[in-house]
């Protein structure tokens, strides 16, 4: 039965669950690369992991996910791989669209969605727009995200605010700035999952993760289980974060 009292159940025995967890869903290449499989079959089973995983968050009580699925720097891999990554987009936005309509999860995206085909980005706004309603988890899909590119485009729009006279640079503090991030509204993640081992952040919610805690793992994406997770949320449940204090 693990440490949560069924896996149904919204009231898990470990008492102190993170708010906000955050996951970088890393290693799919790696996967398929040792099964002798191309990269793209790696990602067509991180997608369901990503399924499982997100439906045992909202199962237990994780009031917000967000999860990094595809980052400014992503574009970079070869044509092929990209272009296979938006298919299986596609199709989960598709397949959300209809499951989720009956849910309580609420479906957002973080990062510039302007560069995303005009299809995908539609298929997004439907998802939120059929989803904004829902009391339940909010699920972030973070892409085409980089956490640099956030604090850009969010010191653009502070700017532009100060051109217009709406604003004086005297009203800048930590508060305002992060109201101008894609995540404006949102607690701040209390714990960030990297599974396959990688010790970086690779510029996930650079801003919103001064005091996260981390975690890392070392299987890969498409292999992580609900027991990966409970491992890691058991062990942060008995961290002791000071945030500067004593
Ligand atoms: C994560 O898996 C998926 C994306 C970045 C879109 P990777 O594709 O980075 O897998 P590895 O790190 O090469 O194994
Ligand atoms: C981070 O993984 C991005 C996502 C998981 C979407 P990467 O595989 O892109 O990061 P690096 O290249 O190992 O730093
Ligand atoms: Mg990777």
């Amino acid at each position: 039965m693990g440490i949560f009292s069924s896996k149904k159940s919204s009231e898990p025995i470990i008492d102190n669950l993170p708010q906000h967890l955050g996951i970088i869903m890393d290693g799919n290449g790696r996967w398929a690369k040792k099964r002798g499989l191309p990269r793209t079959a790696g990602h067509k089973a991180g997608v369901e992991t990503f399924r499982r995983i997100s439906r045992y968050c909202s199962d237990i009580g994780i009031k917000y996910l967000t999860v990094y699925a595809f980052s400014t720097e992503n574009w970079s891999r070869p044509e092929d791989e990209v272009a296979a990554l938006m298919k299986y987009f596609k199709s989960y936005l598709e397949e959300a669209l209809r499951d989720f309509a009956d849910d309580t999860i609420s479906i957002r995206f973080l990062g510039d969605m302007s560069r995303f085909s005009p299809e995908l980005q539609e298929l997004m706004r439907k998802n939120e727009a059929m989803s904004a309603s829902h009391e339940g988890m909010v699920l972030n899909m973070a892409m085409n995200y980089g956490g640099r590119a956030e604090l850009v485009h969010a010191f653009k729009e502070i700017s532009k605010k100060i051109s217009a006279g709406e604003l004086s640079a005297d009203d800048i503090d930590e508060r305002l700035i992060s109201d101008y991030l894609y995540t404006k509204g949102q607690p701040d993640p209390d714990l960030i999952i990297r599974p396959s081992g990688e010790y970086r952040t690779s510029n996930f919610l650079l801003w919103q993760s001064a005091y996260t805690e981390y975690y890392i793992d070392d299987v890969l994406w498409p292999d992580y289980t609900s027991e990966h997770l409970n491992k890691a949320l058991l062990e942060y449940s008995k961290r002791n974060r000071r945030f500067g204090g004593v």
